[in-house]
């Protein structure tokens, strides 16, 4: 079956710039991208914790991949022009451009806080955007290159919980299949990156017993995969993700039902 994009293929000598290096998935794929011989330039609003990453991928791996740094903060225009150009100035061609930056705020409707949703789709969905308002330009000059999007299965359907952070990564999932229909014909990849539980800083506070729960490394090995294949839904683990997938496709009163059944927090 086709995967709807060229094959990233091997990351050998690739240009990634990550964004949202600095903890979580995003640092398990800037170390495994970097082990594989890639060239990054990672950003995030925590430099200290990047210069450590930069640290520690130049320690474990191939010194003769570039790592750079530069900080970034996806809610300030002037933060996203200097990196952007900083960018454009040390990679004349972008392989790939990772958004993987996002807030996770667990809030109920007994709790509903405005300022956090307007900060989560700051984040989460206005980031990505602002940030490609700078770059789409250089991906439709270059003619290639891709560009993911970490979504999440909060996006596929309304949970419990996900009051603010639901709508963002649903909002991400229509914006990375509105762009991949734009940017395919002009030769540019786009990924949509949906994971199910990962054990990371974000997921930490969670009360709950999270389901098919799974570590950055493994998160970070099935993006890999998936954008070596020129997936556009890089989906995991698929166990779980599958079984979303298969409850937004029910009627809503079934839906409901087995949400209220089985999940309970
Ligand atoms: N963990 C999960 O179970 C799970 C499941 C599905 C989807 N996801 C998604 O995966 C992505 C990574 O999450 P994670 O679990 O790895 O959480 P995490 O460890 O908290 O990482 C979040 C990253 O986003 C960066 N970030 C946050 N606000 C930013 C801003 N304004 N500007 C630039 N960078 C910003 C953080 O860096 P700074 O704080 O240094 O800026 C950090 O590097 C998120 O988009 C999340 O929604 C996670």
């Amino acid at each position: 079956m086709s995967h709807l994009n060229p094959r990233f293929g091997s990351f050998q000598n690739k240009n990634i710039w990550i964004i949202g290096a600095s903890s979580g998935i995003g640092e398990a794929c800037a170390k495994l991208f970097h082990s594989h011989g890639a060239n990054l330039i990672l950003s995030a609003r925590r430099i200290d914790a990047l210069e450590s990453l930069k640290a520690a991928c130049l320690h474990n791996n191939a010194p003769s991949s570039k790592v750079d740094v530069i900080s970034l903060d996806v809610n300030s225009e002037s933060s996203i022009q200097e990196a952007s150009k900083h960018v454009l100035e040390n990679m004349k061609h972008i392989d790939l451009l990772l958004f993987v930056s996002g807030i996770y705020e667990p809030m109920r409707a007994s709790d509903f806080d405005y300022q956090i949703v307007f900060n989560t789709v700051n984040t989460n969905l206005l980031g990505p955007m602002r940030v490609l308002g700078e770059m789409l330009p250089q991906f439709i000059r270059q003619g290639n290159g891709h560009i993911g999007l970490v979504s999440s299965v909060a996006g596929y359907s309304g949970l419990p919980k996900s009051l603010a952070y639901g709508p963002t990564k649903a909002a991400l999932i229509n914006f990375a299949e509105s762009l991949y229909y734009d940017l395919h014909p002009k030769g540019v990849s786009v990924h949509l990156i949906s994971p199910g539980f990962v054990a990371t800083p974000a997921t930490a506070r969670n009360d709950f017993a999270m389901p098919a729960l799974i570590s950055p490394e493994e998160a970070a090995l099935e993006i890999a995969r998936g954008l070596e294949r020129g997936e556009f839904d890089i989906h995991f683990p698929k166990r779980f993700t599958r079984f979303l997938k298969f409850l937004r496709i029910l009627p809503y009163s079934m839906y409901f039902w087995i949400l209220k059944k089985f999940i309970k927090i």
